[in-house]
C-alpha cells in the first residue's frame, strides 16, 4: 500500500532536514546492486533511531536484522565514543553486502556483525553473560519477533529501549486471519509486550516511501 503524497511528504521533509549524504547514498545503491531488497527503513527513521541512540547516550545497541547495513549505519554514527552496535543477520550475502558498506561508512570498528539465526545468536549472548543494551532495533523475520522480545528483554536493564519495526504493516495487524506476511508474528509480539509488566511500549502508525506501516517503543522499568 503506497500513497504519492506520503512519498511525496517524506521526501520533503528528508531533503528540509537531512544534509545531502553521500556515503549513504552509495551505501543504498551498493545494497540495490547487490540484489538486497529495498526494506531497509527510510531516511527519516534512521534519522529517528539515531536521535533515539543520541538521546539514551547509548554505547550498547543491538540490532537483529542488518539487511545491508543502511539503519545500522545510522545507529552507529550515533554511539558514544568507544561504543558499540551488535547487528545480527542469517543471510551471509546480506552480511557480506553490510560488512563492505560499514567499512565504506567508516563505522566498521564499532560495529560487531555476527551472521546466523538471530535466536540462536541471543541465546549465545545471553549464555556468554554479555553486557545489557541500551537500545535494541528488532527489524528481522516477523515470525521471530515474540522471541526476540522475550530474549532482547534478558538482555536488558532497567532503561533499555526496544524499538519494533513494521508494526502496523498496511494495518494487517489488526487481522487475525492469513499470515502471508507474518504479521500473527508481529501479533504475538504485541501480546508478549502486553504482558510483560516490566514494559511501557507504544506503537506509533506512519506512512512515507515505505507505505503505511508502524514502530512500537517498549521501555524497560524495572
Ligand atoms: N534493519 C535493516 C533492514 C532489515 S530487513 C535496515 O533498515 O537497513 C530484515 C533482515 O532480517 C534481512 O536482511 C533478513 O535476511 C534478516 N533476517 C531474516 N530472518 C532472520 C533471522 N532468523 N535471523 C537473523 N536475521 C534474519
Ligand atoms: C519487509 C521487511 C521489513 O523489515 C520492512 O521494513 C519492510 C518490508 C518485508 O519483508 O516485506
Ligand atoms: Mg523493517
Amino acid at each position: 500500500m503506497t500513497d504519492a503524497r506520503w512519498q511525496a511528504v517524506d521526501d520533503f521533509l528528508t531533503r528540509k532536514l537531512l544534509p545531502d549524504d553521500p556515503t549513504l547514498a552509495a551505501v543504498e545503491q551498493r545494497a540495490a546492486s547487490a540484489g538486497l531488497p529495498p526494506i531497509s527503513v527510510s531516511a527519516m527513521e534512521g534519522s529517528l533511531l539515531q536521535i533515539l541512540v543520541r538521546a539514551l547516550r547509548a554505547r550498547r545497541v543491538l540490532e537483529i536484522g542488518t539487511l545491508g547495513g543502511y539503519s545500522g549505519i545510522w545507529m552507529a554514527r550515533g554511539l558514544e565514543p568507544g561504543g558499540t552496535l551488535v547487528t545480527l543477520e542469517v543471510d551471509a550475502h546480506h552480511a557480506e553486502v553490510a560488512r563492505g558498506n560499514f567499512e565504506q561508512a567508516g563505522v566498521a570498528d564499532a560495529v560487531d556483525l555476527r551472521v546466523g539465526p538471530a535466536s540462536e545468536s541471543l541465546a549465545a549472548m545471553r549464555e556468554a553473560g554479555e553486557t545489557p543494551f541500551d537500545l535494541v532495533f528488532i527489524d528481522a523475520d516477523k515470525s521471530g519477533y515474540p522471541d526476540y522480545v522475550t530474549q532482547s528483554l534478558a538482555l536488558s536493564r532497567p532503561g533499555t529501549l526496544l524499538v519494533l519495526d513494521n508494526m502496523v504493516r498496511g494495518g494487517q495487524v489488526i487481522d487475525d486471519g492469513d499470515d502471508e506476511w507474518g504479521i500473527q508474528g508481529t501479533r504475538a509480539a504485541l501480546d508478549v509486550i502486553a504482558g510483560e509488566p516490566r514494559l511501557v511500549a507504544t506503537t506509533i502508525q506512519t506512512v512515507g516511501i515505505r507505505g503505511y506501516d508502524g514502530f512500537a517503543l517498549a521501555l524497560v522499568t524495572y
